[in-house]
């Protein structure tokens, strides 16, 4: 009798099945150590250095003793120091002072010596370059301890989970000189700089997670495992469930990939009073990996489309934040997660899909499918009147072209948006306030639907893309929508506190913005 076989689809079951289900550990993170002194012999000392006006150069440290600071003037002149901004120099430790040996990094002039991001990307390099030293003590965090925290923290940072070999050195220990180690303010700045980057690093290795580990069931029991252990709130819809409840932008992008879409709804409530409503509604874009669909992508740098759910990674990084924080705040996400694939059962252009919330959408072309998996779960979220709703999308190769690679576009409600872009230049993501041209809007019109997913030409792509969310925004909500698609993920080298690959931009935005409504309302 002829052996039968397990069928093309159970084949397909059994090897998703076989993936690892749980996070793979990344390298670990710096064990943080706050004190006021110099004790350990055997540490490198980092230290930034000014050059004021007439050229002459300070390191910054009030532990040092007047000749101990006269010692380093000396051999950082004689190296041929400048103090200019992310300049590196390493340095014997001077008599008496009870180190292995210096790292000295540029900091400009003392003014400009007091920007945090200046000192966020001083520490960054300076992490990056005592490579695998790992007991490290630093005087950066007298200038301002958060910012060395995170600089260091994000520009150490590694990715090793898929190398066979172990490479893990064991966790660096950074050691933070400060004057009052044991204030409460310290120990603030440290918990609230410790809760950012582990959020940051967690929306890092989503990213960098390669899709074939990392897809939408994977991703959700990933997000869902933090999240829980977090105290918030989850629920996962599957393909069946997503069909049923009407999720059609969700279902047709999904529809193409053998790995099913999923719908995570996480809800963070911070507010002590049991009826109190939804804040903020964060949205984020999840396609584990977006070929284009039968629209398919050129072959050239597809693999960057690993990095398509950088939104809905930030976006779970920063509900983990405001959870470690302890926000005041009620915060719902909604990330819709999806593999967009070219298959027999993929959508195609030319189909007509209805979204959540009864709106239809010709599908002109399936590469612009994030607009369509991101206009259910706007539906989804303005369900519970949220004040404010933000998402966050890797939406459109024409933000590049608009702003670069590092410069988020934000676009929205006027109001809310110039506020968000402001907060994100502040923590040093660099966010701008773009328009939304009327006259784009009509271009997204469709004889035979409501919309049609993308324009006939190519203006001001980034833009009508954010016109199509749009119209799946309820009117009465103040409204950003934060374009990453350069941003989230870093195809250049590692600069500042940056790395390759996923960069987990725009946490840190999103963290800020909610400590401002906590603030201001
Ligand atoms: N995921 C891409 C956008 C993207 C491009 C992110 C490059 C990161 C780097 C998105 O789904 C996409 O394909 N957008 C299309 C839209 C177009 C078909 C209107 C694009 O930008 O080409
Ligand atoms: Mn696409
Ligand atoms: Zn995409």
């Amino acid at each position: 009798m002829k052996q039968r076989g397990a069928s093309r689809a159970e084949k397909v079951e059994t090897l998703i099945m076989n993936q690892p289900k749980h996070s793979d550990p990344a390298a670990p993170l710096p064990k943080l150590l706050l004190d006021s002194a110099l004790r350990q012999a055997d540490e490198v000392l980092l230290v930034g250095v000014t050059s004021s006006e007439n050229g002459e150069l300070k390191a910054v440290g009030s532990a040092f003793s007047p000749r101990q600071t006269e010692e380093l003037a000396r051999s950082l002149r004689s190296v041929g120091a400048k103090g200019k901004a992310l300049e590196l120099f390493r340095l014997p430790a001077p008599s008496d002072l009870n180190v292995t040996s210096v790292l000295a990094v540029g900091l400009g002039t003392e003014e400009e010596s007091e920007d945090p991001e200046r000192i966020r990307r001083a520490a960054g390099i300076a992490a990056r370059a005592l490579g695998d030293v790992s007991n490290i003590a630093t005087t950066l965090s007298e200038l301002d301890l958060g910012a060395t925290v995170e600089g260091f923290v994000l520009g150490g940072y590694k990715f090793d989970a898929y190398k066979s070999a172990a490479q893990t050195e064991g966790a660096k220990q950074l050691r933070l000189l400060v004057d009052h180690p044991r204030s409460a303010q310290a120990k603030a700045d440290l918990a609230h700089a410790q809760s950012v980057v582990e959020s940051v690093c967690a929306a890092r290795d989503f990213v960098n997670t390669p899709p074939n580990h990392l897809y939408p069931d994977s991703f959700a029991i990933r997000v869902v495992t933090f999240a829980k252990a977090l105290g918030v709130a989850a629920e996962v819809l599957d393909e069946k469930q997503l069909a049923k409840g009407g999720y059609g932008g969700v279902v047709g992008v999904g529809q193409g990939s053998s790995r099913p879409p999923r719908l995570v709804k996480l809800e963070y409530r911070g507010r002590k009073d049991k009826n109190a409503g939804v804040d903020v509604a964060l949205v984020g874009k999840g396609v584990t990996f977006d070929t284009g669909g039968i629209s398919i992508k050129p072959a050239a740098g597809m693999e960057h489309m690993t990095s398509d759910m950088g939104g809905a990674a930030a976006v779970a990084g920063a509900i983990f934040a405001a959870a470690k924080l302890a926000l005041p705040l009620n915060i719902t996400a909604t990330l819709p997660m999806v593999e967009n694939m070219p298959s027999s059962t993929a959508q195609r252009p030319g189909d007509v899909i209805t979204h959540y919330g009864g709106k239809t959408t010709l599908v002109i072309n399936t590469d612009a499918e994030g607009r369509l998996i991101l206009a259910d779960a706007i539906v989804s979220a303005c369900e519970r009147d949220p004040v404010y709703l933000i998402d966050v999308a890797t939406l459109t190769g024409a933000q590049m072209v608009a702003l670069g690679a590092r410069t988020p576009g934000v676009m929205g409600t006027e109001e809310f948006r110039d506020r968000v872009s402001e907060i994100s230049r502040s923590v040093g993501e660099g966010g701008w306030s773009m328009p939304l041209p009327e006259e784009l809007a009509d271009d997204l019109k469709s004889p035979i639907a409501d919309l049609a997913n993308v324009t006939n030409h190519r203006n001001g792509g980034m833009l009508s893309a954010a016109l199509f969310l749009k119209e799946f925004v309820s009117p009465d909500v103040s409204w950003a929508h934060l374009d990453v698609a350069g941003p989230a993920y870093n195809t250049g080298s590692a600069h500042g506190y940056t790395p390759k690959g996923g960069t987990g931009v725009p946490v840190r935005t999103l963290v800020a913005v909610l400590e401002d409504i906590v603030q201001r309302g």
